[in-house]
Order: structure tokens, then sequence, then C-alpha cells
């Protein structure tokens, strides 16, 4: 059985989707530690998730990267779509030769025990995963971020393996009325995630790409 902390019941029926094992929803609103990027934001949820639980748990983070905008919103997308709105995202993005963007969706896994190295990285609690440090760290190099930014030591911090899945595409003024969030905003082949149905979003969405990858190891571990 897999553990999914969310507040979110939509998210566990798209998780079931692709994964073998049962999943379960246990709905606990996390704290959620501010990072620049999602990864680290999910990494420090699935601490937080499975010191609470208890159990192995999997969170989840998600959101829209402009390129022109370095980025942005990304893990801020929740609080941009309530404050600016996607309309103003477009305004921001319109005038930009590159609009190129992306879905990205990270889940992230911890049971408290360390992981064997594979391709996905693993978060050790210091302020940079293995990826964004290119190496391969051993088990013990443990640490934390503080809220100030500063890297500290933690010999507690439990690894998290993370999993991405990213659709890539293109800010467009919106088009169409299903979805939510930026959905009418992102045009994926020639299609804003607006203009598709559920089923056919759902089949190439950044969330689903992240699970089917989180599924396959996990079957393994
Ligand atoms: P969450 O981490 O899945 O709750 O997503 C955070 C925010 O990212 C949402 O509130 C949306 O603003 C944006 N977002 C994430 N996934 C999607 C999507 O599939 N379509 C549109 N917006 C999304």
């Amino acid at each position: 059985m897999v553990t999914f902390v969310t507040t979110n019941p939509g998210k566990i029926h798209e998780a079931q989707e692709y994964l073998d094992e049962p999943v379960e929803q246990l709905d606990f609103d996390y704290p959620e530690a501010q990072a620049d990027d999602l990864a680290t934001v999910a990494a420090n949820g699935a601490r937080a998730a499975y010191e609470h639980v208890g159990e192995p748990v999997i969170v989840d983070d998600s959101g829209l990267t402009v390129d022109a905008l370095d980025g942005f919103p990304g893990p801020y997308s929740s609080y941009v779509e309530d404050t600016l709105g996607i309309e103003r995202v477009w305004q921001l993005t319109k005038d930009e030769d590159d609009r190129s963007a992306a879905f990205r969706g990270v889940v992230a896994y911890c049971d408290g025990e360390a992981f064997e190295a594979t391709p996905e990285p693993v978060d050790r609690g210091s302020a940079e995963s293995d990826e964004r440090r290119g190496q391969d760290t051993a088990a013990d190099e443990r640490a934390s971020a503080t809220t100030d930014g500063q890297v500290a030591r933690d010999e507690d911090a439990p690894p998290v393996k993370l999993f991405e899945g990213v659709v890539p595409g293109e800010i467009v003024a919106p088009r169409g009325d299903g979805g939510f969030g930026f959905d009418p905003i992102f045009e994926y082949n020639g299609t804003t995630f607006a203009e598709m149905d559920t089923e056919e979003k759902n089949a190439i969405s950044h969330r689903g790409r992240a699970l089917a990858k989180f599924g396959e190891w996990y079957a393994e571990r």
C-alpha cells in the first residue's frame, strides 16, 4: 500500500491509475517550506509528512515554469494563480520571442530508510539534491536547510527519493474551458490543456509522468 499525503482526493484517483499497489489518502496539510524549486518543496514536505505519520509516504508538488521568466512561477504557482491570475502571466510572457514553458510535477517518497543510487535524485535535506550537486552522495551525508537559507548538517534528516515528470509546451493567450489553474494558457502540440478532455490531459500530465516513474521504482523496491 502507498500512503499519499494530500488534502486533494482527486490526486488519489490519478495516482491509482499509475500504481499497482492500493493508494490510500492521508488528509494532512503538512507545512510547506518556501524554496525556489519544486523538488526542494516536495522533499521537505515528504520529510514533514513522514515525521508526522511515521510510515512510508509520498507527497507531490507541481507547477508551471516559464523559461523567459527564469522558471517563474514554479513553486509559487498556486499563489500566483490566486494573486496575479493567469491572464497577467500571459501578459508578462506574450512579448517574449521564446514563450516556452513546462508543467513540472515532483513526487517525493520517504520511508525513513536510505536509498540506493538510481538515475532519480535523492534529497538528503541539504539545500541541494544529489542531482543539483551532480554527485551520488552517501547516505550519511545529511544536512538540512535552515529558514535563512544556511545549510546546517542534520544527521537525522531522512533521505527523500524524488521523481520528476515534465511536459514541455508554450504559453499562449487563454483558450478553452476545461481543466484548472494555468491550463488555458498552456499549449501542448497545438492544443491548450483547457481544450483537452480529462482523459487526454491525464494521459500526458506531468503528475502522471512523475507517478509512473515512482510506480516503476516502487514495484522493484
Ligand atoms: P499542486 O502542487 O499540484 O497543488 O499544484 C500547485 C499549483 O500549480 C496549482 O494550484 C496550479 O496553479 C498549478 N498547476 C499544477 N498542476 C497544474 C495543471 O495540471 N494544470 C494547471 N495548473 C497546474
